[in-house]
């Protein structure tokens, strides 16, 4: 049976969590994974914790509920993206004593650069004060301090943040080694021939 796992992806909004989730996602399928599934923030809060909101309480609930959730997956052999903006640190480590091989990626990318990007807009609303409580800007975020990972979004490439997840899971043993540049030599032996 497949191992089961919990890649779980912490940091502010806007720092890359549901794009690095998706795509670490799409390479697994690509591997021939067949059990993997993806717990996003940006769905679960429009259905499992549809009722919350953004105090701690409510943030604490949210990410309660998502580890039960990602406990069952991972002990099931599901490999498990979890893309959660998760800024209280007690929460997370609850998530990581319950999750099956838990792997936290802290998602950093400075403050300026996100109000840069601002893909939702959300930002500007929170620097206006028309949003209030929001991590980053006026609520707290709490860095993780001993993740497997961490990717730095505004000096990498998302290929380059993804690539350093699946290499700490193949180390890790969780996945098996595809030596692409093994394969690439050979193609390039062969076309020497
Ligand atoms: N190395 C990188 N990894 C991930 N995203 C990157 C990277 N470099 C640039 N980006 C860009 O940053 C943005 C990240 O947006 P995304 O929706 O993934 O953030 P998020 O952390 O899920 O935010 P939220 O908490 O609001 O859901 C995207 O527009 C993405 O293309
Ligand atoms: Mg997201």
């Amino acid at each position: 049976m497949q191992e089961g796992f919990v890649i779980w992806f912490t940091g502010l909004s806007g720092s890359g969590k549901t794009t690095l989730a998706r795509e670490v996602e799409r390479k697994l399928r690509a591997r021939g994974m067949r059990y993997v599934q993806r717990l996003d923030g940006d769905v679960v809060r429009q259905d499992l914790t549809r009722d919350l909101g953004f105090s701690k309480e409510d943030r604490d609930e949210n990410i309660h509920r998502v580890t039960f959730v990602a406990e069952l997956l991972s002990k099931n052999g599901v490999a498990t993206t979890c893309a959660f903006i998760s800024p209280y640190r007690e929460a997370r480590e609850t998530a990581r004593a319950r999750g099956h091989n838990f792997i936290e990626v802290y998602v950093e990318c400075p403050l300026a650069t996100l109000i840069e990007r601002d893909p939702k807009g959300l930002y500007k609303k929170a620097l206006s004060g028309e949003i209030k409580g929001f991590t980053g800007i006026d609520d707290p975020y709490e860095p993780p301090k001993n993740p497997e990972i961490v990717v730095h979004t505004d000096l990498e490439t998302v290929e380059e943040s993804t690539a350093k997840v699946i290499a700490f899971l193949e180390q890790s043993g969780l996945i098996s080694i595809e030596n692409d540049s093994i394969a690439s030599a050979r193609v390039f032996v062969a076309e020497g021939e």
